[in-house]
């Protein structure tokens, strides 16, 4: 397997406060490598740290065996990572077309329009919204116009900062077998951040789990889910023992 991206022991601060304490990782070519972690442990600014938005005080940020830490954003995407922000930042006033040819914004060859009807083609939705402000579109088609207009970018790499949040069962579901789909066919290796851990473990093949900046535990997405303390705190299953009965009850650590 060939490690596309390789990160070794970063730091990144707010000003003087420490988000992200030494985190190393790696994802390799071709895989879905999911990053968990409570509201607060790092996994934005890790996101941030990669695609640029934020420098790293110290550590090492290699994609595709060259040193990226510290380059600009827009020189970062050039080289093929797309970073899907959290909250999904589409341009609220431009329609979808308009923010599908954004994304597009760095290159120079004239296969544009045959990739935005590839979107249309993962995102049906999108196409009967073409003239329609991003503005007015709701929270699961703002989530599919941004994933789109990162798919612009033919990226190499996806970055995605939790895509789930805020949509219903249904919608997860349906973005889930989206990034299925972009990793087998389009071959895009992704990084996906969740809070919800019960999707981001389907859908990865490998995961790191995060606590207040630092990497606690790694392992393939099958083992993690097997994971007592996964199950425990992630999960929210608890295996209680009443009366010699077990059962499961929920516990509301994570939604
Ligand atoms: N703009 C900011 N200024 C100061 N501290 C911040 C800022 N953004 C995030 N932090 C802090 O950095 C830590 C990591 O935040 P973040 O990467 O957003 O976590 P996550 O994405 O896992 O919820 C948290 O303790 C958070 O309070
Ligand atoms: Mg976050």
């Amino acid at each position: 397997m060939t490690v596309l991206l390789d990160i070794k022991n970063i730091e990144t601060y707010y000003g003087p406060v420490m988000a992200i304490r030494g985190v190393s990782m790696q994802v390799a070519e071709g895989q879905i490598v999911s990053l968990l972690g409570a509201n607060g442990a790092g996994k934005t600014t890790v996101l941030k740290t990669i695609s640029g938005a934020m420098d790293p005080q110290k550590g090492m940020v290699s994609y595709a065996g060259e040193a990226i830490q510290g380059k600009d954003p827009d020189w970062v995407a050039r080289q093929g990572i797309a970073h899907v922000p959290e909250g999904r930042e589409v341009f609220p006033f431009l329609n979808v077309d308009e923010n599908l040819r954004m994304g597009a914004f760095s290159r120079h060859d004239g296969d544009i329009q045959a990739d935005i009807e590839m979107v249309y083609d993962y995102f049906p939705v999108l196409k009967t919204l073409i003239k329609s402000q991003a503005v007015n579109l709701s929270g699961g088609q703002q989530q599919m116009l941004a994933i789109g207009r990162a798919l612009m970018l033919r990226p190499r790499l996806m970055l995605l900062d939790e895509p789930s949040l805020g949509l219903s069962p249904k919608l997860v579901q349906e973005i889930a077998e989206i990034i299925r789909r972009l990793n087998t066919e389009q071959a895009v290796t992704v990084l996906l951040v969740e809070q919800n851990a019960k999707m981001a473990l389907e859908v990865g093949d490998y995961g790191y789990v995060m606590e207040v900046g630092r990497i606690v535990m790694e392992d393939s997405c099958e083992r993690l889910r097997d994971a007592t303390d996964i199950q425990e705190f992630y999960l929210g299953m608890k295996d209680q023992g009443v009366r010699g009965r077990r059962r499961w009850k929920q516990r509301k650590t994570w939604r």
